[in-house]
């Protein structure tokens, strides 16, 4: 072949793919998503030990960050609707899903990358469209659940709570617990204000990803350690730090902004 004409080819050949990255590139940035497919989850015979994938969590919302702040509200009252297994997902990612794949890094800060939380869900009947009721451990790096318990243990995990209704109307109870061990094998005591720190962390992106749902969370700081650790089935080195319950909200949470305004404004006139 004459090589004018392989050099007009090859040239073609190089415009059609920078001119159709280019596009894709565009579309991208109008927000187009992709469609990406979640393996099958399989909810026939789920077991003690069997692990469910969650469906892939997604990096993009309807909400903004700062709708998300201004709508972060503790929430007590939730309706009686069952939470999807997608919004479970997106809120198992906010407290620890990984968001580096180099390291494994993750969606909350950790002192050292030495990662001391465990997350567990606790599901009541009907709680998780297509979940059985039960307790189930997160499995961090696989996005995963597996069924530690099987059953409703609403009542037992509300007593250990002292009794606040809210854990017992909850869809679902989010606990962290945390192995000191895992930070304080390196830093020593000090290790111990950093686990601190850190479920304070997963407990903001939790309730952050639940305003961004239109969902509604507390964080629980006042229940029985050991009840609550029996309950979950954690072994005797993990200690439950949070219980996160989450729902439906009775009423959404808004800030009015011009009230907001309204109130700085009174605030800088010293009225
Ligand atoms: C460490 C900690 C422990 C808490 N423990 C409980 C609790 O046991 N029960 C509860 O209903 N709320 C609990 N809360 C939520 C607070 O009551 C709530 O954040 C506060 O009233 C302010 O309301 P807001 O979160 O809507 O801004 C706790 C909050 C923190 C930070």
């Amino acid at each position: 072949m004459n090589l004018k004409y392989l050099v007009i080819i090859i040239a073609v050949i190089i415009i059609i793919v920078v001119a159709t990255s280019i596009v894709i590139e565009l579309l991208y940035r109008e927000g187009v998503e992709v469609e990406i497919t979640t393996p099958p989850i399989n909810m026939t015979n789920i077991t003690i030990g069997s692990e469910i994938f969650l469906p892939y969590p997604r990096i993009k919302g309807d909400i903004s960050l700062e709708e998300a702040l201004s709508m972060r509200r503790s929430i007590r009252e939730y309706k009686d609707i069952s939470l999807t297994l997608e919004q479970l997902s997106q809120l198992l990612w906010a407290a620890q899903g990984i968001n580096e794949v180099r390291r494994g890094f993750r969606t909350a800060p950790s002192a050292g990358a030495t990662y001391p939380l465990e997350v567990y869900v606790v599901i009541r009947p009907n709680g998780v469209k297509g979940l059985p009721a039960g307790i189930y451990h997160y499995n961090i790096r696989r996005h995963s659940l597996t069924v530690i318990k099987l059953g409703d243990f609403r009542k037992e995990l509300t007593e250990a709570a002292l009794g606040q209704t809210w854990v017992y109307e909850a869809p679902i109870n989010i606990v962290i617990t945390a192995i000191y061990e895992r930070t304080t094998r390196r830093y020593g005591e000090r290790g111990i204000r950093y686990v601190h720190m850190e479920v304070g962390h997963v407990g903001q992106n939790v309730y952050l990803q639940a305003a961004a749902l239109e969902l509604g969370t507390v964080v629980i700081g006042a229940f029985y350690d050991g009840e609550v650790r029996e309950i979950i089935g954690a072994s005797k080195d993990e200690h439950p730090l949070y219980i996160m319950p989450v729902g439906v909200p009775e009423k959404l949470y808004r800030l009015n902004y011009e009230d907001l305004i309204k109130y700085y404004e009174r605030q800088r006139s010293g009225s």
